[in-house]
């Protein structure tokens, strides 16, 4: 086992997209890592040859999963400093057709599997007096077509970080939400047609989407000292797309 003061940085989802570059970040900072996916394939992927990171197969949404997963951490290491709940699923359709099964397989990764990572990680949490950084979405902070279960889990992601900071704070915990723009990852893509790319590219002031390391550079400093007195808030990492209003698009012009 490492030595008791080296931190520790659970990340979720982080087989791939900004979960792994996350994971990445905090490794290159000092931390291990664990890096915590329910796809054994992506997992299995990734060349892990460093002993301050290492692979845990199981799926956050699965209570049960989730006490074995923890005992499986913290006999690798002894304490749990950052917790990054990541792992997310995105699922597109109009009202009409979102079945309840298919609300309910968005509401199981994207909110219970947040409340219940959070939940079990407290007792450690507690003893370092670590953090947690929530991903939500600007599908959480901006409603639009297409996103009724997608947008609605963000969103309770988002007051759900309220009530964990406002709960946590007396122990020391400090809990923040990232809430990122459009990212070219296999979530993105697999729903974010080319109409819907221009018209992100429309309505972002930045003109462009963001990169992995620009949304993990964002969690890093939410779980870092310099936000030391930052709680209960959420960042958008989104190249300005929640500061405008409508008529961007023709202003450019
Ligand atoms: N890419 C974007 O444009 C974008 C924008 C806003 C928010 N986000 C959010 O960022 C987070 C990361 O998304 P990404 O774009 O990197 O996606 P991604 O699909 O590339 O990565 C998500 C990872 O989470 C894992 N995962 C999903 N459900 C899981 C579960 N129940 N248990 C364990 N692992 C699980 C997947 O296997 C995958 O490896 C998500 O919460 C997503 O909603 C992404």
């Amino acid at each position: 086992m490492k030595s008791l003061d080296t931190k520790l940085a659970i990340v979720t989802g982080a087989a791939r997209g900004i979960g792994h570059a996350t994971a990445q970040l905090f490794k290159q900072n000092g931390y291990r890592v664990a890096l915590v996916d329910k796809d054994k394939e992506e997992l299995n992927n990734l060349s892990t040859n460093d002993v301050n990171e290492k692979k845990f197969c199981f799926d956050i949404s699965d209570s049960k999963q989730l006490d074995n997963m923890y005992e499986e951490i913290l006999n690798w290491h002894n304490r749990i400093d950052v917790l990054v709940n990541n792992a997310g699923v995105a699922d597109f359709g109009v009202i009409e057709k979102t079945t309840i099964d298919r609300w309910n397989e968005v509401m199981k990764t994207n909110l219970d599997g947040v409340f219940l990572t959070t939940q079990k990680a407290i007792p450690s949490l507690k003893k370092t007096k670590g953090n947690i950084v929530n991903i939500a979405s600007i599908s959480g902070l901006r409603a639009s077509t297409l996103r009724v279960a997608y947008g609605t889990s963000k969103a309770a992601v988002i007051q759900l970080t309220k009530q964990q900071a406002a709960e946590l704070g007396e122990y020391g915990i400090r809990v923040n939400c990232i809430a990122p723009g459009p990212v070219k990852t296999k979530l993105a893509m697999a729903v974010h047609t080319q109409d819907i790319i221009e018209a992100y590219h429309d309505a972002i002031p930045l003109n462009r989407y963001g990169t992995e390391l620009e949304i993990a550079n964002g969690i890093y400093f939410l779980a870092s000292d310099k936000a030391s007195y930052i709680t209960g808030q959420t960042l958008a990492v989104d190249g300005g797309f929640e500061a405008t209003g409508v008529g961007l698009p023709s202003l450019r012009k």
